[in-house]
């Protein structure tokens, strides 16, 4: 049910893990399943340099964490603000139907993310 990409993100998931040295962080969670998701963020020049996940959560959670890391990474924080969970599951080849909110989780978290880098510069 799950395309080859999705299953590729799962099996072996990018930027995994609590950085050591962040900015902010992004925390969000589905109160329907219980999955939760943190993004951390190391931004430099106004861009996302590091970056990286923990999920508790389904294999599409972790799927499109990982995919939302890939995405992210290197770009500013005027463009990351773009992606959205559309933008996710293009990426991974489609997520079925009953999975489309995993993406929405990993686009939110990533988006809270960049709310806390904001909100503790001001
Ligand atoms: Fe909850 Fe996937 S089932 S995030």
């Amino acid at each position: 049910m799950y395309s080859e990409k999705v299953m590729q993100h799962f099996k072996t998931p990018k930027n995994l893990g609590k950085l050591e040295h962040y900015d902010a962080v992004g925390q969000v969670g589905n109160a329907s399943c219980g999955d939760v998701m943190y993004v951390y963020i190391k931004v430099e020049n106004d861009a996302i340099v590091n970056i990286g996940f923990e999920t508790m959560g389904c294999a599409a959670a972790i799927a499109t964490s990982s995919m939302v890391t890939e995405i992210a990474k290197g770009k500013t924080l005027t463009e990351a603000k773009k992606i959205t969970r559309d933008t996710i599951s293009k990426e991974l080849g489609g997520l079925p139907p009953l999975k489309e909110h995993c993406s929405n989780l990993a686009a939110d978290a990533l988006q809270e993310a960049i709310k806390n880098y904001e909100s503790k510069k001001q």
